[in-house]
Order: structure tokens, then sequence, then C-alpha cells
């Protein structure tokens, strides 16, 4: 019989929305007349932009046409993409990153997961916590940790704690770690990093000879113009972290699928023996033999992002999302609760009334008030005390669900 990944054994119960998916279900099962307003997953509501379909519609029409018909694309992406991609969300900012740095993908999930590959499984790696739980998950997966103990932290990963405490910037990791995992916009606190805090990242990076995953997927959100978007703003950068980004949340592609990837030419890292190799040629080895690239008709969506009609409509899309965060923000205080995020990320995270579990206000939350939110304690030990709401759904709902939590805590 074939012998299967025991890793996978030790992962938690279940990927933490599924399971929120699967007590919501139930509970509708149990109550179909309820009104259940869900600001749990970070998943957004509103139609993509008119200038992205648009774009896809007339992709559409070529890929009708023998004569403009594409079958395989680039793996890495399509030229059109990557250049607008340098240019836009780098060069115009002053990051030196080249077009073909750039690998277009179906996601930064995805991205973040698969960029294992090119690691040896002996580095140490660092987390924050809470943390997006693909990047610990992930490493379980490939079999770089021990067990998880009874708060759920895995053997072998080094935790930075992000609470109200520390301002939710983890301090430096007191022991040598090879790779170091930041996620800013914050997912699922909300937190943004100033220039010296990246800095200080930056300089760490340098001195020990670590690689920073950036996870910049929230970057569009950030409303605070001192705050860097990209990694690359900061000096060194380029040697010592990839950066990855996405189409999901201030274009509303979560369903239609496009982010990108970029690794300097710069970076390097070590082999047993210790000499020093470019990553980015295993990372576009891995990318061509593992992926057969993004849909044309998509990447085409993606390209109208950078229109000026595309500008427009994504900057109007992430205003609405962050209007809704400030009603959220506005309404919760009003209710007592003590909140954080939501100004620069559309997800506000927030102490539990009472002192209560995540996982209890999670319940009381879904059954009192019939809302669905994210318990902190499913991102990390850290987490435990805190709950996670998202900003992306319709004003109404949002208008209601502050309503709503407003009543609970009369
Ligand atoms: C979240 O809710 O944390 C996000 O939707 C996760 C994701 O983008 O994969």
């Amino acid at each position: 019989m074939a012998r299967l990944n025991e890793n996978f054994l030790k992962l938690k119960a279940g990927y933490l929305f599924p399971e929120i998916g699967r007590r919501v279900s139930a509970f509708v099962a149990a109550n179909p007349d309820a009104k259940v307003i869900r600001l749990g997953i970070g998943d957004v509501t509103e139609p993509l932009p008119p200038a992205v379909t648009a774009a896809m519609h007339k992709a559409v029409d070529e890929m009708a046409e023998r004569s403009s018909f594409r079958g395989y694309g680039p793996e890495q992406g399509y030229d059109f993409l990557r250049d607008k991609i340098a240019q836009h969300d780098y060069q115009r900012r002053g990051c030196n990153v080249q077009a073909d740095e750039i690998f277009v993908s179906d996601g930064s999930k995805c991205d973040t997961g698969n960029i294992l590959d090119v690691f040896d499984l002996s580095n140490t790696v660092a987390v924050q916590d809470p943390v997006y739980p693909v990047y610990v998950d992930t490493n379980v997966m490939v079999g770089r940790t021990g067990a998880a103990d009874a708060q759920g932290r895995y053997a072998g990963l080094t935790y930075l704690p992000c609470t109200a405490e520390n301002n939710f910037t983890p301090a430096l990791p007191e022991q040598r770690v090879d790779l170091i995992y930041l996620c800013y916009p914050n997912n699922p606190t909300g937190a943004v990093a100033s220039r010296e805090t990246l800095q200080t990242w930056v300089n760490y990076a340098r001195e020990n000879n670590s690689l920073i995953l950036f996870d910049a997927a929230y970057e569009a959100f950030i409303q605070d113009e001192s705050i860097p978007r990209s990694i690359f703003e900061i000096d060194g950068a380029r040697e010592v972290a990839i950066e990855f980004r996405s189409f999901s949340k201030n274009a509303g592609f979560t369903g239609t699928r496009c982010a990108f990837t970029v690794v300097p030419k710069d970076l390097q890292a070590q082999t047993a023996s210790g000499e020093t190799k470019p990553l980015h040629p295993l990372w576009n080895r891995r990318h061509c033999t593992k992926f057969n690239g993004v849909p044309y008709i998509i990447q085409r969506g993606a390209e109208a992002v950078y229109s000026t009609e595309g500008q427009q409509q994504t900057g109007d899309l992430v205003k609405f999302y962050m209007e809704n965060a400030a009603l959220l923000r506005a309404g919760l205080t009003a209710a007592g609760i003590e909140v954080f995020g939501g100004e620069n990320a559309p997800y506000i995270w927030l102490k539990t009334p009472g002192g209560a579990t995540s996982w209890d206000f999670f319940d009381r939350l879904l059954n009192d008030a019939h809302l669905v939110g994210t318990p902190g304690s499913g991102f990390g030990a850290s987490g435990e005390g805190y709950f996670r709401l998202s900003a992306f759904n319709s004003r109404a709902n949002v208008e209601e669900a502050v309503e709503r939590i407003q009543r609970l805590l009369k």
C-alpha cells in the first residue's frame, strides 16, 4: 500500500475557514430562517470593475478567432502584464523591480505555499503570531515542524507574538532564523509596518543571512502615505526578500484568480557546501515545471486594472471597503469594544468583550446575532481573546452587522 505523508496528520483538525464554514452550515441547517451575515473569510462581495470585465470580454472574442487565438502562454505571465506591474507597482514608486523578476500566478495563497519548494527542509522559520494559517500549515505539510502543542504551536517554528501590548509589532527573533514570513498590512490584525520597522527587518535579514517572505496582498488598502507598500521600497531589500502580491482584494479577483510574486535576481541562498546561488532560476524552474500560467483572458483583465479607468474603479472599490471598515470601527467602539486595525487594512481586529475566548465569542455572535467572524485563536495562540471582522461586504450588511453587535452587547 502507498505510504501517506504523515506530516498532514500533524495538522490541526481543519483549515480555519472550512471549519468556520462547517459550523455556519450546521447553524443554518438548524435555523433556516436566520439571515446570517458573513464577515468571516476575507472574500470580496462587489463585482469586478467594468474596465476589467470589458478587457476580459475583448479577450474572449480574441480567443474565438483563429487569427487571435492563444494556447499555452508564458508560464511566468504575458509581458503586457509583467511590464505594467513593474512600471506601475514598483518603478513608479522608485523600486528597482524589473518585469522579468515578476511571476504571474493564480494566487498569493498558492505562492506562499509553493515557494517552499525552493528551500531546504533544514531552514529555520519564523512567523508572526497570529498569522495567516497558510504559512504555518504549508511548513507542517512539507515536514519542517514537529507536532503541535495544546495551544496549536508547532515544534520547530519560531513564533513572534503580536499583541496589543507590543502594538502588533513583533520583536526580532531571539535566535537566528533562515526564513521570516512578514505580512503587511497584516492579516489578521490589520496592523501596518512603518518604514523604520521594515528597515529593521531588512537589516536583520542582511546581518543574519536570513530571507524575508513578504506578503503584501493588502497593500492597496494602505491609506497612510508614509507607510511603504512594498518591501522593495526599503534599502537593501532586493538581496533579502521575496514579495507576494494579489489582485484578489483590490480588484475583486478572489474568484477570478490572479496574483504575482517578485523574486529579485540579486537574491541568493546557499547550498549545503556553502556555495551561494541565485533563487530566481530555481523559482523560474519550479514555476515552469508545475504551472502553466494564468489564462490569457484573466491576465488581460488584470492588465486593465492599470488603465486610467481601472485605477479609478479599483480605487473606488478599496474606498468602499475602507468605508465599511470605518463603520465597523466606529460602531464597535461605540459598543465598548476595543478595536484595532481597519485603518490601513480591510480587517478589524478586536478584543473579545468580557474576556471571552475567541471561539466562545464566535458561537455567541453566530447564535445570538447571526453574524460570522473569525476567531483570533484560529490564527495562532497569541490571537486568543481576539476576533477578526472583515470589511468585505455590502454596505447594508455592514450597517446591519453593527446594529446587531450593538444590540447584543447592550
Ligand atoms: C482571509 O480571510 O484571511 C483571506 O480570505 C484568506 C485568503 O485570502 O486566502
